[in-house]
């Protein structure tokens, strides 16, 4: 669960950008993803992937607003078959967000990495959650992934918490200073 500070300056970020394609690694009840959707274009495509068994079987599809669609894909999201299944979804397009909230070990944050950031499109975002401990796995991700690249971060209050960004432009342009947020 997002810290609620540090979720809605990320929806903030997200809103301004417009996204349509949006796709979530580990969307449990689908807090995040729910929120993400209210950022989304009003024809939005908002995939969530996640594979608990305990997932309720209510379809996410009923919280999409307007001409919304959002899907969940209940699945391992390291297999080639769910990567192939949110590929379908995507129907032939790019994401604009792809937001990373699974199981936050080195091994797991690579296998994802590897699978779904090569379908994020030129100037999308790529987030990880619990990024804001020093040292910790999302952040290790998101410095590599960010160096030379713009992000932006906002961190939540304690332990845990807080949303990485990098927008994937070509490495080399201007890297802005990250923004904090206490919350
Ligand atoms: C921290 S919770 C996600 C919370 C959610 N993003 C939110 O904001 O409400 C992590 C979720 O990732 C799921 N998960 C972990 N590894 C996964 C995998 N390989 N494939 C799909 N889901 C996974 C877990 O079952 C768990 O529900």
């Amino acid at each position: 669960m997002p810290y609620p500070l540090e979720q809605a300056c990320f929806v903030e970020f997200l809103a301004v950008r417009k996204p349509k394609y949006i796709c979530e690694i580990g969307m449990s009840l689908g807090v995040s993803l729910w929120l993400m959707s209210r950022a989304a274009t009003d024809d939005a495509v908002v995939i969530g992937v996640e594979h608990t068994k305990d997932l309720p079987a209510k379809d996410f599809a009923a919280y999409g607003r307007a001409q919304q669609t959002l899907i969940t894909v209940r699945g391992d999201a390291h297999t080639p078959e769910t990567v192939a299944e949110v590929k379908h979804f995507l129907g032939g397009h790019l994401l604009d967000v792809l937001y990373l909230d699974a199981d936050h070990t080195v091994e797991d944050l690579a296998i994802e990495m590897g699978c779904y950031v090569g379908l994020v499109r030129e100037g999308g975002i790529v987030a990880f959650h619990d990024a804001q401990d020093v040292g910790s796995p999302p952040q290790e991700a998101w410095n590599a992934l960010r160096a030379g690249r713009p992000s932006t971060c906002f961190w939540g209050d304690g332990y845990g918490y807080g949303i990485a960004a990098v927008e994937m432009v070509a490495p080399g342009k201007v890297t802005p200073e990250p923004i904090r947020v206490k919350g």
